[in-house]
Formats: C-alpha cells, sequence, structure tokens
C-alpha cells in the first residue's frame, strides 16, 4: 500500500514517545492514505492527534475541531501533532473548544474533500458533528468515522451504510470509510425522516411506525454494520444466517397452520358424520310429516 507520509510518521514515532491521546491506528492512517483522492483542497476532523499529522501533509487547508489540552503534557494530542517535525503547521487552522458549542458557532465551512469524526465519543455528540459537517461534505469526499464498536458510533454507521448519500469504502478495525456520494443532499433545514433509505427499509409509508415485534423491522435491524463487528463473522455469512432464522421461524408458523388445518377438517368430518347419522336414523324419518307441515305453515 502507497503510503509515503506515514512510513516517514512511522520512522520518527519508532525514535519518540508514544503518543497516549492518539490512538488511531497507524495502519487505519495508512488505509485512508491510499484511498485520497489526488488532490485535498480542504479537509477538517474533530479531535486531534496522529490524524492531524497526515491530514496536514495531504490537505491544502485542513481545520481542526478539538480541545486546547496542552497542560495535559505527555497525553497532550494537541502538543503531540505540534511535536512532530512532518506536521505541516501552516496549513492547520485550529478552532479550539467543545466541538458541542464551536461547530454550531462556526460559519466558515469550506467545501470538505476529507472529514475525520473522532472528537468527544459519547451519544449523540458524533452525530451532532455529522449535523453540521455534511451539508459540506463535496461528491467524492471521504467521510471517515472512529470507532464504530461503540454501539452509538456503531449505529450512525449503519445509517451511512444504507443512506443515498454515501457509498461504503471499507471498515478497517473499528474505522468506517464511507466516500459522499452524487445524492442531493438531505436538507438539514427540513424534516423528511420517511425519505431516508434506513427509515423507509424499516417502517412502510403505509404503516405506523410503532411495529410489533417480529415484524420486518427486527428482520432488517438485525443486520447491522455492529452485529458483523461484534460476531466476528462476514457479513454475507450474517446475512445468511439471519435469512436462515426467518425460513425456520416461517416454518413453524406454517407448520402450526397445517395442525390447525388437520384439526378444524377432522371437526368437519366428525360434525358430517352426527350429521349423517342423524339423517338416517328412524326418530329423524318418523318426524318427516311434522317438518312437511311445519314447512307449508312457514
Ligand atoms: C481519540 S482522540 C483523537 C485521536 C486522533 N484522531 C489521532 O489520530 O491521534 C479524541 C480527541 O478528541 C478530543 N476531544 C474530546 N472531547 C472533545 C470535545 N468535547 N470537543 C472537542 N474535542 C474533544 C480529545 O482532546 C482528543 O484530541
Amino acid at each position: 500500500m502507497k503510503s509515503p507520509v506515514i512510513d516517514k510518521y512511522e520512522a520518527w514515532e519508532s525514535v519518540r514517545r508514544s503518543h497516549q491521546a492518539g490512538v488511531f491506528d497507524t495502519n487505519v492512517l495508512r488505509t485512508i492514505e491510499s484511498l485520497l483522492p489526488q488532490r485535498v483542497e480542504n479537509s477538517a476532523e474533530t479531535g486531534c492527534g496522529k490524524s492531524t499529522i497526515l491530514f496536514s501533509n495531504i490537505s491544502d487547508h485542513h481545520t481542526v475541531f478539538a480541545l486546547n489540552d496542552r497542560d495535559a503534557g505527555e497525553g497532550s494530542s494537541v502538543l503531540f501533532y505540534e511535536e512532530c517535525p512532518l506536521t505541516r503547521m501552516d496549513r492547520i487552522t485550529f478552532i479550539a473548544g467543545p466541538t458541542q458549542q464551536t461547530l454550531p458557532a462556526f460559519d466558515q465551512f469550506r467545501p470538505l474533500d476529507l472529514l475525520l469524526i473522532d472528537g468527544p465519543h459519547g451519544f449523540p455528540f458524533p452525530e451532532l458533528e455529522y449535523y453540521y459537517f455534511y451539508p459540506h461534505l463535496r461528491p467524492g469526499a471521504l467521510l471517515i468515522l472512529d470507532d464504530v464498536q461503540i454501539p452509538t458510533i456503531g449505529r450512525l454507521a449503519d445509517f451511512l451504510a444504507e443512506d443515498e448519500m454515501f457509498e461504503t469504502v471499507d471498515l478497517v478495525e473499528g474505522t468506517a470509510i464511507f466516500r459522499r456520494t452524487d445524492a442531493p443532499t438531505f436538507d438539514p433545514l427540513q424534516d423528511g425522516w420517511w425519505t431516508q433509505r434506513y427509515n423507509r427499509r424499516r417502517v412502510s409509508s403505509k404503516r405506523d411506525i410503532f411495529l410489533p415485534s417480529e415484524s420486518v423491522t427486527d428482520h432488517f435491524t438485525e443486520q447491522h454494520l455492529d452485529c458483523r463487528l461484534h460476531e466476528g463473522e462476514g457479513f454475507e455469512d450474517h446475512q445468511n444466517k439471519t435469512l436462515n432464522e426467518q425460513i425456520e421461524r416461517l416454518n413453524i408458523t406454517l407448520g402450526k397452520r397445517d395442525e390447525e388445518i388437520v384439526n378444524l377438517r377432522k371437526e368437519i368430518d366428525a360434525a358430517n358424520s352426527t350429521l349423517n347419522q342423524l339423517f338416517s336414523s328412524s326418530s329423524w324419518r318418523i318426524t318427516a310429516p311434522i317438518r312437511q307441515f311445519m314447512g307449508w305453515l312457514r
């Protein structure tokens, strides 16, 4: 895999302290470097560290939204990239502070070719960051979401994996990489949940959103990306397993229906034989004139 920046980085890291805050896997950075378009004009990330070193080299203008943790000394992710001689400090704009506050206030977004979401990881912070960034992603831009093994971040990855605006490019370790398609941008100031593929697949527009268990909802949600991560099985295997389980459930339902049909047939046979006995009995024949007489009266 061609990754000249990360090759140089590894040579530096081998003689430098290990970065406590920057836990980003170097192999993932290698993969990202190999997937990049010819030219990255603008990029951004939430959080900072090892990734900042790479992005400042491959992007003409890189914006970092992160906490200023310089007083954390050895554990500081800001000092980590600042002290690395490979970092292109002239290409970085640093927006200090919690992204929960800096992103809503920021009004200088550029059209982005690359975005990494790797700042605060608690729910709903990655979603919040996604909201402020997604309208600025150019068609073809890479969107990288780290730590999708965290269930709530995995759910965001599930959503993106199904959305028209993205194609899934790779899943390396716990990092999901998506590419922005040229599908129109979902209006960030309107509603429209029913038009989103993730929702459409789970809830028919003709049905109530609160579907009972065992409904179509369950069959789809079992196919999450996070299942793929947790169970360590291939996605295809997982889908096959889910389909086989569905078939098994349907077979059980069919078996029950067959049993009901057999029982109903038995009841019909029993009723028929009672009727036959009644019709052929002597009391039935003796009372025939009375029934005929009653018929005339009616
Ligand atoms: C997992 S580290 C990022 C690692 C980095 N991508 C790398 O390659 O080394 C998480 C980063 O998010 C920052 N962070 C945590 N909470 C934050 C918040 N509320 N707003 C902005 N940055 C935050 C941390 O200071 C840290 O830089």
